[in-house]
């Protein structure tokens, strides 16, 4: 999935004001999506500018992004340490629960996330919820029987949607599979959520990121920004 220039003021601010917390000599975790393309653009920016800075990426399209600006991009096994990462989300809640893989990445995002010392958040002023669950939660799924992976899903009750792009199955950068699932009609908590689909065969990941966003910068229509500790 590539991501282009659309215009956000909210989504441009907030990426913006991610790029100008990276400091010299770090290694930086790049999200995916459209808020995190703003981020990227800014840190090309800055390193055309001087800043000296290297890369791992949480996808193949925001390695592409930072290639083609000038930015060295490492593979996650040759280092030890991200020292920060900044990536978006479809929701977020007060607190700092997110759902995120609207874009499919959320497998690596998460790999990539638990590698870091810090998670910067990068949202517009839409991604911030009371409750978790209008975005539909997103699970990255083995190929390998995912219909009955699915089933097994739909037998505890969650509605569930197999991710396609145009007309077919939508295929993340591991190869796997997506499948949407609905759990806002559902009692319990995300917590519970997570236990229940994680214990399904077959699903990898679930785009729940819980205890993992340090600081949250949330654009503004004007091209504001709040910045959550
Ligand atoms: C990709 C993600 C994105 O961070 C999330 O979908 C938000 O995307 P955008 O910034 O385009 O709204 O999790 O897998």
């Amino acid at each position: 999935m590539s991501f282009t220039n659309q215009k956000s003021p909210a989504k441009e601010a907030a990426g913006a004001e991610a790029a100008k917390l990276i400091q010299n000599n770090m290694i930086v975790g790049l999200g995916t999506g459209s808020t995190a393309f703003f981020f990227i653009q800014g840190l090309i920016k800055r390193c055309k500018k001087g800043l000296k800075i290297k890369a791992v990426s949480s996808s193949k399209s925001s390695e592409q992004l930072a290639r083609d600006g000038g930015i060295e991009v490492l593979d996650l096994n040759d280092i030890e340490k991200i020292d920060m990462t900044v990536d978006g989300s479809d929701e977020i809640d007060h607190q700092k629960r997110m759902i995120k893989g609207g874009g499919g990445a959320l497998l690596r995002e998460k790999i990539v996330v638990n590698a870091s010392d810090e998670m910067v958040v990068i949202v517009d002023e839409s991604k911030v919820v009371d409750e978790l669950g209008e975005f539909p939660l997103p699970l990255e799924v083995v190929p390998f029987g995912y219909e009955l992976t699915k089933k097994q899903i739909e037998k505890k009750g969650y509605r569930t949607t197999v991710r396609k792009k145009e007309n077919e199955i939508y295929i993340t950068d591991n190869g796997n599979y997506i499948i949407d699932v609905q759990f806002k009609h559902l009692s319990g908590t995300p917590e519970d959520h997570e236990e229940v689909l994680k214990n399904i065969p077959g699903v990898l990941e679930t785009g729940f990121f819980f205890n993992l966003a340090g600081r949250v910068i949330i654009g503004d229509h004007e091209g504001k920004v709040e910045i959550w500790k």
